[in-house]
């Protein structure tokens, strides 16, 4: 593996990778999986469960070197990463959990966070006193703290009822439309990447490739169902030929 050196964007290209299974076996989960992503772009991996999706994420993080490839960061490589679960330490508080992430962030950059994402009166709970859907609320926060130049989220919404979700969802837009970031969303939720994204790369079966990409049309307001029902058919049409 190599991680080139500064770029504009996020470039990705895992050529493989593999993880050896208890009986002795090779399981490969990623094979020739290439994309790029533009300076503050929204990119939506979208794939089917056990694909390989945390897998991906965890190596542009850089925290799993173990594949053949290459990743190269945007700009400076400070990364905000959402976990697939919260994470977060049990023994400190939400406030103090998003400072140790982001030591340099100052007060009103913390305010303002806590503000949009609703966890103003909250700051001195601990994990164990919060919903899931604050403690997602909590883990946003944390990756955004930093300011990041890149932003991997991992399936961040997932066992939260609908309504929350799209409350998040919402959110999320606004934060990352108050400072664009180059972001990548991993979900299996179509209608969360279209919301989201301006590009999304619908990823195959394990070993998981990129089988086709859409480019979602700006601007990113609230589609009609009609438009709804024309970009999921055009995705199914990709992944029907695919
Ligand atoms: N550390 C590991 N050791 C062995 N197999 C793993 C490991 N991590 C993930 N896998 C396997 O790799 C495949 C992809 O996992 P993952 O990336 O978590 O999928 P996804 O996030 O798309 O649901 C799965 O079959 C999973 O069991
Ligand atoms: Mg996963």
């Amino acid at each position: 593996m190599s991680r080139a050196g500064a770029l504009k964007r996020l470039k990705v290209d895992v050529r493989q990778k593999s993880f050896q299974s208890a009986s002795g076996g090779t399981l490969h989960v990623i094979r020739g999986l290439a994309f790029s992503l533009q300076s503050g772009e929204v990119g939506a991996l979208v794939g089917p469960s056990g694909c390989g999706k945390t897998t991906l994420l965890r190596i542009i993080a850089g925290l799993d070197p173990d594949y053949e490839g290459s990743v190269a960061l945007p700009d400076h490589g400070r990364l905000g990463f959402v976990f697939q679960e919260p994470r977060l330490l049990p023994w400190r508080t939400l406030e103090q959990n998003v400072r140790l992430a982001a030591p340099g962030a100052s007060d009103a950059t913390l305010t303002a966070l806590f503000h949009t994402l609703g966890l103003e009166t909250h700051r001195n709970l601990f994990p164990g006193e919060l919903s899931l859907g604050l403690a997602r609320r909590v883990a946003l926060a944390r990756a955004l703290a930093v300011e990041p130049d890149l932003l991997l989220l991992d399936e961040p919404f997932v066992s939260l009822d609908d309504a929350l979700a799209a409350r998040l969802r919402e959110e999320l837009a606004e934060l990352v439309s108050f400072r664009p970031v180059t972001t990548l969303l991993v979900t299996h939720n179509i209608d969360e990447a279209i919301g989201l994204a301006d590009r999304l790369f619908l990823l195959s079966e394990s070993p998981a490739h990129v089988l086709a990409e859409v480019p979602i049309p700006r601007p990113r307001v609230k589609r009609s169902a009609a438009d709804l029902a024309t970009l999921r058919a055009e995705i199914a049409g990709k992944l029907s030929q695919a």
